[in-house]
């Protein structure tokens, strides 16, 4: 039986079809809306609007789920590694071993990056955020690794290259940053053994890998991998939409994922942190300004577009928080006032009514801190972890019989059309 809902405008009755996901959530199919009715649909920021179909992830904000493939987050950052579930993302299903095994000799063979690459990070400023560096960098792999004339084989290899590289470019920033020698990828270590690797062996302090800190990277990754049509996800979608090269589009991904409303604010929440440990732990204080309607501050680390319950993957990473640091024998000041600000924030009425609950970026900080990384780091660190989701959500793109070129409309409220004045007139 057709399901549709009416619109009815001045007499007029539209039948819109209503397209019906496989969890159920319901959507109404407005494609030909303009073209039957003359109307557009207004929705600032998207809220109501869904881009695309998509089989990569599900989320239930109300409920507090997420999965990918169909495999619940807390599965995978339990049992798999970040590299099957990048395959899982970007392929459709878990690598068998064998699968699993070529996946990462292709990863270990493309994993060095260009020598000439390296003379252009010596070249930024130094204060130069290393997000702005990465998303420079990523954009100019396509000079360095020209197209292929097979299209098939080209987007295989666009791919390995982004998802071996990347992470080593990531550690080459942050080495060069500091003056140091560049460390190159290790084929005997696991991915994420070796970015930590990169990161921290020196020629004067070897670097001990840890079991628990390898550990808490992949799970840090694992739950950043993928988010459905997110800021920055759809910043790739809309960009490749364009038929832009892949590099391009996971360039500008990463430049949204700046912003502190968005992956940034895994840096905010610890700046936040701090300062209120050096006003001598002012939790109300902040609390009230996060809720005064004239201070455009928020509470970094609170709040999300879908959640409206406790963000699933921030309940993993206090856990981790609470197992991590005494393993590491790390006694963190930021994680108290970080829990003693989610407990009054979480009793006050605002927060109630406005269901605002901690947020992935919440307690990440505090792994990352405890990993080793530099505050200015954390937002590349949740680039690295969303790259299997960009490029998984960039390929369904390319593949989509609805495929469009994305092009929204708008409601203009401007002048009406008006006299040129010349200038001796005005
Ligand atoms: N602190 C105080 N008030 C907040 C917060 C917050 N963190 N988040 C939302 N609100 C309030 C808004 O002021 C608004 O109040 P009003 O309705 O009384 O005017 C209401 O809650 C709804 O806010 P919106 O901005 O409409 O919600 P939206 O879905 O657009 O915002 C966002 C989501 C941007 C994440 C927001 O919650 C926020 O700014 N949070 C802080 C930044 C942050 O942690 N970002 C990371 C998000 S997770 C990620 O991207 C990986």
């Amino acid at each position: 039986m057709e399901d549709y809902v009416k619109l009815e405008y001045k007499g007029e009755v539209y039948r819109l079809p209503v397209v019906t996901g496989s969890e159920g959530e319901k959507s109404v199919d407005i494609s030909k809306l303009r073209q039957v009715t003359g109307f557009i649909t207004l929705d600032p920021g998207y809220a109501n609007t869904g881009s695309c179909s998509s089989a990569i992830t599900f989320m239930d904000g109300e409920k507090g789920i997420l999965r990918y493939r169909g495999i619940p987050v807390e599965q995978l950052a339990e049992k798999a590694t970040f590299k099957e579930t990048a395959y899982l993302l970007i392929n459709g299903r878990l690598p068998n071993q064998e699968e699993l095994t070529n996946y990462s000799i292709l990863l270990n063979d493309h994993s060095l990056v260009h020598e000439d690459m390296r003379s252009f990070y010596q070249k930024f400023p130094r204060a130069s955020h290393p997000m702005g560096i990465l998303s420079s960098m990523v954009n100019a792999l396509r000079s360095f690794y020209p197209a292929l004339a097979d299209i098939e084989e080209e987007s295989t290899i666009m791919v390995t290259r982004l998802l071996a590289k990347v992470r080593t470019m990531a550690a080459m920033s942050y080495k060069i940053s500091r003056g140091h020698r560049v460390v190159y990828p290790r084929s005997d270590l696991a991915y994420c053994a070796n970015f930590l690797n990169m990161m921290f062996d020196s020629p004067v302090r070897p670097y001990e890998l840890n079991e628990d800190v390898t550990n808490a990277l992949r799970v840090f990754w694992i739950l950043h991998a993928d988010h459905e049509q997110n800021c920055s996800t759809s910043a790739v979608r809309i960009v490749g939409s364009a038929r832009t090269n892949l590099y391009a589009a996971i360039s500008a991904g990463i430049a949204a994922l700046w912003g502190p409303l968005h992956g940034g604010a895994n840096q905010a929440v610890i700046e936040m942190l701090s300062d209120i440990q050096r006003d001598g732990g002012s939790i109300e204080h902040v609390v009230k300004r996060a809720k005064d309607k004239n201070d455009p501050f928020r509470l970094m680390g609170f709040g999300h577009r879908v959640y409206k319950t406790y963000d699933p993957r921030a309940k993993i990473m206090k856990k981790m928080c609470d197992t991590l640091l005494p393993k590491l024998t790390i006694r963190d000041p930021l994680l108290d006032i970080a829990k003693k600000l989610e407990e009054t924030a979480r009793k006050d009425n605002y927060f109630i009514e406005h269901n605002l609950y901690p947020n992935v970026d919440f307690y990440s900080g505090i792994v990352l801190r405890a990993i080793g990384i530099p505050t200015n780091m954390f937002t590349v660190m949740f680039a690295i972890g969303r790259l299997p989701g960009w490029i998984a959500q960039w390929k369904e793109s390319m593949y989509d019989p609805n495929w469009k070129l994305s092009r929204p409309r708008q409601i203009y409220t401007g002048p009406t059309e008006t006299e040129f004045i010349p200038i001796h007139q005005r």
